[in-house]
């Protein structure tokens, strides 16, 4: 594969939406003991999905209960009105979608002025040439390979051609930009996102439903090296 990411691991961040809320902190270190890259903390408002979940307050507690990055998935209308909160809760890398920003050069140049790294997210019925124009002002890009706000749904096949789309656009663009997917995401859906130029896997209920979660960890890696 020729991308900036060439020759690395893909890294894997699970999404504490399937674990257990009473326990998150412990959740957390499970996952940080079993070796995952980043944590992914979804963001639900009951408006852009119709599941509501956690805010800034819960990222800052996650923020003390582990050394590793905070991924924090904004499935909010209007993300930047929330940046300011998420960015000093302690959040690595936000991500927006670019179907809740009016604006998106501009809310991705701000998360980074907050000192965090910029993603944008693109629903399954997004084509990936919506986000050529933006790909320079983002350090990542999350494609939903399920529909957002929920854990445990089916992966998307056809969403591995979208991914394919956009490494190709990346690279004629010699952008080093990093490629996620979220959903559905298990030892026999990840070989095929891999393949098609996925850098970095999200993993819910894969991991966190499993009965051994570092097991499920060693089986996910196994399976993006294949
Ligand atoms: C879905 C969220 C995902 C979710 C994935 O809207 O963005 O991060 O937790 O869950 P699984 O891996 O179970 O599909
Ligand atoms: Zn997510």
């Amino acid at each position: 594969m020729r991308s900036s990411t060439r020759g690395r691991a893909v890294r894997i961040a699970p999404s504490i939406l399937s674990a257990d809320f009473a326990r998150l902190g412990d959740e957390v270190r499970l996952a940080e003991a079993s070796g995952a890259d980043s944590i992914h903390v979804d963001v639900c408002d009951g408006r852009f999905v119709p599941s509501i979940t956690i805010g800034p307050l819960a990222v800052e507690a996650l923020r003390r209960a582990t050394r590793l990055p905070l991924d924090v998935h904004l499935m909010i209308v209007e993300p930047e009105r929330a940046l300011d909160d998420f960015a000093a809760a302690g959040a690595a890398v936000l991500y927006v979608h670019q179907e809740a920003c009016t604006h998106l050069n501009r809310t991705l140049a701000r998360i980074r002025e907050l000192g965090a790294r910029a993603a944008v997210a693109v629903n399954p019925a997004t084509p990936a040439a919506l986000l050529e124009e933006v790909l320079p002002d983002a350090d990542r890009v999350l494609v939903m390979t399920v529909n957002p706000g929920f854990g445990g749904q089916l992966f998307i096949p056809s969403m591995t051609g979208k991914v394919a789309r956009l490494a190709a656009i990346a690279r004629r663009a010699r952008l080093p930009v990093e490629i996620e997917v979220d959903g559905g995401i298990t030892d026999e859906t990840a070989p095929a996102a891999v393949r098609a130029g996925a850098t970095h896997l999200v993993a819910g209920s894969y991991l966190y439903k499993s009965a051994d979660f570092a097991a499920a960890m060693r089986a996910l890696r196994r399976a993006a090296r294949a």
